[in-house]
């Protein structure tokens, strides 16, 4: 099977071809642009094509893999809201995708992003490089016997769980689902109690109509005063402007982001002034007590081999024809 593996980086295309001799009958070949109506052509002569959450697997895109002959598209992330699902299910195209291939990755970026906040860690490096080793600015607390707020306890949600009774906290959740693996050591609770007595809140729900702009003003009004808030989630569970008014009224000892809901208009490759004077993000950065990454939660070694490997699983079980719970339908 010929695989087409579309918006290639390096180390992409160094985990798969770490993986590919494996999967013997499965050759790829690699591009760096992306899928979408203009490049889905150069799929000719390709079985499948590999896309990622940035792709546009819209209508038009759909139309032009199907009409090249293309019978699979193996999207190599959990995500599918990009992908157009029923002119797939039309053309008889199957998706797959990698569910949940490492949630301890995103949820020890989180407590990374908490702890580096608490601790002002991105300043103490700045300030003793030049040559400043004093310690003002950097008094932070003790998340041991301190309580964490963790909002959707799915995989990733589990794990931040874990993580935090690890560091002595008491942990209350917010689920519509309660996750019985947690019940020895997490406390279910509102929305509102968890907002109101967490010292540390990490969100780990998905972006859905239910949980947009989650946190906004009326939520963050909720919150303890001096409270750490962590997104590794997605952007638009947090109405900007709103963080950016409770971060004026000096709510938050921290707030750690790897989302945030400007992601997609590449505020940071294209740095027009136009673009940052309009952007909230950058309106964010200029906050001492924000640190924002961008969006590296999943990226360890060990989320990218199991990408690759589940990936080209996926691939083969296509080719035996074998129902796979990583279909998406
Ligand atoms: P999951 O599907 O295992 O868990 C999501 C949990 O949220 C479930 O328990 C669900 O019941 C709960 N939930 C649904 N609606 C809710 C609501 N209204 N309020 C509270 N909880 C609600 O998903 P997983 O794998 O844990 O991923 C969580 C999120 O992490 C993903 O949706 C994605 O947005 C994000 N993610 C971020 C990455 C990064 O690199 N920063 C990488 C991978 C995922």
């Amino acid at each position: 099977m010929k695989i087409l593996f579309y918006d290639t980086k390096s180390y992409d295309k160094e985990s798969f071809q770490n993986m590919v001799s494996q999967f013997p009958g499965l050759v790829i070949e690699y591009t760096k642009s992306d899928l979408d109506p203009r490049t889905a052509a150069l799929a000719e002569g390709f079985d499948a094509v590999c896309a990622f959450v940035s792709s546009d697997v819209g209508t038009q895109t759909m139309d032009i893999l199907h009409e090249k002959g293309i019978r699979l598209i193996l999207m190599r992330c959990a995500g599918f809201n990009n992908v157009d699902l029923d002119t797939a299910q039309k053309y008889d195209m199957r998706v797959m995708r990698v569910p949940g291939y490492s949630p301890e990755a995103v949820a020890e970026h989180a407590m990374a992003l908490a702890l580096a906040s608490n601790r002002r860690l991105y300043k103490a490096y700045n300030k003793v490089r030049e040559n400043d080793f004093s310690l003002s600015g950097l008094m932070g607390f003790n998340f041991y016997q301190k309580t964490a707020g963790i909002i959707g306890t799915g995989k990733i949600g589990a794990a931040m769980c874990r993580i935090c009774r690890g560091f002595g906290m008491k942990v209350l959740a917010y689920d519509v689902y309660e996750n019985a693996s947690l019940k020895d050591f997490v406390e279910y609770v509102s929305l509102e109690k968890l907002l109101s007595n967490s010292d540390v809140i990490s969100l780990h729900c998905p972006l859905m109509d239910s949980t947009y702009h989650l946190i906004n003003l009326d939520t963050i009004r909720q919150m303890k005063d001096g409270v750490i808030l962590v997104n590794t989630s997605r952007g638009a569970l947090v109405k900007t402007d709103d963080l950016i008014e409770g971060i004026r009224m000096h709510k938050f000892a921290g707030v750690g982001l790897d989302v945030y809901e400007e992601e997609t208009n590449n505020v940071f490759e294209d740095r027009s002034d136009e673009i940052l004077e309009h952007s909230t993000t950058a309106r964010l950065l200029s906050f001492p007590n924000v640190m924002i990454t961008s969006h590296q939660g999943f990226f360890t070694r060990e989320a990218l081999d199991a990408i690759a490997s589940t990936t080209l699983q996926n691939a083969v079980d296509f080719e035996d024809g074998k129902e796979s719970p990583n279909d998406v339908k």
